[in-house]
């Protein structure tokens, strides 16, 4: 696997977790700027990968919690790989960036002209039934304070609402 690079970005601690991604230079809008790569795993393998990672990061703040990708139906993406650069981009509730699948690759773009210094963000798309398992601190004032998908964030609210009741 060859490592993934991309002149438009450095690695660099993060205010939302641990390292994040930086913008090098201002990017502009709908520029595919770095590949998400990694070992490709079926469901079945992602499911234990997932407890696994979650058991790792209980207690230590540092370690990234999950790297996992969905790719389609039947696979999902480890980018728990040193090669894959892109594992460093942080989850934002209003971020700047959106992973697409073209041709069965992921992408990260920006959704947005993006100035060079910003930190890089794409919002994760997890799934709302383990909200509690991850905290969002991205920081943005729509931050919902959980890592979800944003299509699933009514859903959240009435979760959140049921549980304080
Ligand atoms: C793909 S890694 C991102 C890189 C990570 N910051 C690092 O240094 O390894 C994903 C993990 O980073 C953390 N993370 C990413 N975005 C976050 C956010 N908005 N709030 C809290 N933790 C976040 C979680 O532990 C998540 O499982
Ligand atoms: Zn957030």
């Amino acid at each position: 696997m060859k490592p993934t690079s991309s002149p438009f970005i450095a690695v660099q601690k993060s205010a939302i977790h641990n390292q994040g991604i930086f913008a090098a230079a201002d990017i502009p809008r709908g520029a595919r700027i770095i590949e998400y790569i990694g070992r490709k795993i079926t469901k079945a393998q992602s499911v234990r990968l997932a407890d696994l990672f979650l058991e790792k990061a209980k207690g230590n703040q540092d370690h990234g919690a999950v790297y996992i990708f969905e790719l389609n139906k039947r696979h999902d993406l480890d980018g728990a790989v040193p090669e894959n650069t892109a594992r460093y981009i942080n989850h934002s509730c209003h971020p700047n960036c959106e992973a697409q699948i073209i041709r069965g690759h992921i992408w990260i773009i920006s959704r947005r002209k993006i100035k060079a210094g910003e930190e890089l963000t794409y919002n994760y798309g997890y799934d709302v039934d383990h909200y509690e398992d991850h905290t969002c601190h991205c920081g943005a004032p729509n931050c919902v304070g959980y890592i979800v998908a944003r299509a699933q964030w009514q859903k959240l609210k009435k979760k959140i609402l049921h549980k304080q009741q």
